[in-house]
């Protein structure tokens, strides 16, 4: 397959890291733009392998010149976490609304062939549904962050439409795997777990996600680079698991002594507590052949293999 040039907005990120890596070792030459406001994930072996530009990607100029002999642009920087983004609603939605309009516009400029987007199955919302969400579902955005990314989706598709610039927009469902930090649920109980404090459940624990495994992501990422034309694609494991039962197994795995506390989740969460979200990856395998594979279970033995690795 033919080397790419490819741009990483948000690529010290826990996906976007992990994206690069899987990049590199495919030959591509990588560019990663990151503020590091969540630190830096990409271990020294890819960084020394990358061109790393610490930047923002509200800073027009900076995108136009990273973009510059660029193939492809996946562009997953953004603000996210839920206490953060409902702290930071300006933030999150400049971000979002700002750093998209850079990269679509360094795209037209830069001839870029295709822009790869992080979105997110929070475009959902509370859309009650009997079976797995399919990309057809009327969406339901509610928060600040979900409705950016609602909106990017359009804006990108427009973009499509009126230039022909080809996009993929991502819709991410619980993407969990081995060095991601504890804004998400699974880091978070993996170290209550490890510190013997009690797993905090919001709510009765009985609402339900579909968690997908980063190494299943990185390769979605990588089977949908080579589609023409403009796409919504789920990003899911089609298994939908209650988050008591993500605590229960969390536990088991780690032979933690962690109580189970349940606790009312903080005002600020109700946006994001909907009752029930799982994806269909059918369209996924439609596309590509391809549809994400690692149970929680096997991922949630990953995590703890590499955690005792360290
Ligand atoms: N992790 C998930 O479960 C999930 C689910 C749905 C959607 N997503 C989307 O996938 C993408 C990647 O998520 P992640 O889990 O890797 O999150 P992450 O926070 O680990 O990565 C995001 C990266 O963006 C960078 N960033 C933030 N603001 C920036 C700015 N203004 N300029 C440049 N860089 C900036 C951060 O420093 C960070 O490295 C995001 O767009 C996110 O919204 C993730």
């Amino acid at each position: 397959m033919k080397a790419l040039n490819i741009l990483i907005t948000g690529g010290a990120g826990f996906i976007g890291s992990n994206l690069s890596k899987r990049l590199v070792n495919d030959g591509h030459t990588v560019t990663v733009v990151d503020s590091l406001l969540r630190g830096n994930k990409l271990d020294k072996e890819t960084f020394s392998q990358v061109t790393f530009i610490k930047g923002d990607v509200r800073d027009a100029d900076l995108i136009m010149k990273a973009a510059k002999n660029c193939d492809i642009i996946f562009h997953f920087a953004a603000v996210l976490g839920v206490d953060i983004v409902a702290d930071n609603p300006v933030e999150t939605m400049d971000v979002e609304v700002i750093g998209t309009r850079n990269v679509v516009e360094a795209a037209n400029v830069n001839n870029v062939k295709k822009i790869m987007y992080a979105s997110t199955s929070g475009i959902y919302g509370h859309s009650a549904i009997e079976n797995a969400l399919t990309e057809e579902v009327l969406v339901d955005p509610h928060t600040s962050y979900a409705m950016a990314k609602r909106y990017n989706e359009i804006y990108l598709a427009s973009h499509h439409e009126e230039k022909g610039l080809n996009v993929v927009s991502l819709r991410f469902f619980n993407v969990y795997g081995p060095n991601q930090d504890n804004r998400m649920v699974v880091p978070r109980f993996f170290e209550q777990t490890s510190k013997n404090e009690p797993i905090t459940v919001f709510g009765t624990g009985k609402q339900t996600r579909d968690f997908t495994y980063i190494d299943d992501t990185v390769e979605a990422c990588i089977r949908l680079m080579h589609l023409e034309g403009c796409h919504i694609v789920n990003i899911a494991n089609e298994a939908e698991w209650c988050i008591l039962d993500l605590a229960e197994q969390i536990k088991e795995i780690t032979h933690s002594s962690s109580e189970i506390h349940f606790i009312e989740a903080p005002k600020n969460r109700y946006d994001y507590e909907v009752e029930r979200r799982v994806g269909s990856s059918d369209k996924l395998f439609g596309l590509t052949g391809y549809r994400p594979m690692t149970s929680l279970g096997e991922g949630l033995q990953l995590i703890y293999t590499t955690n005792h690795s360290k």
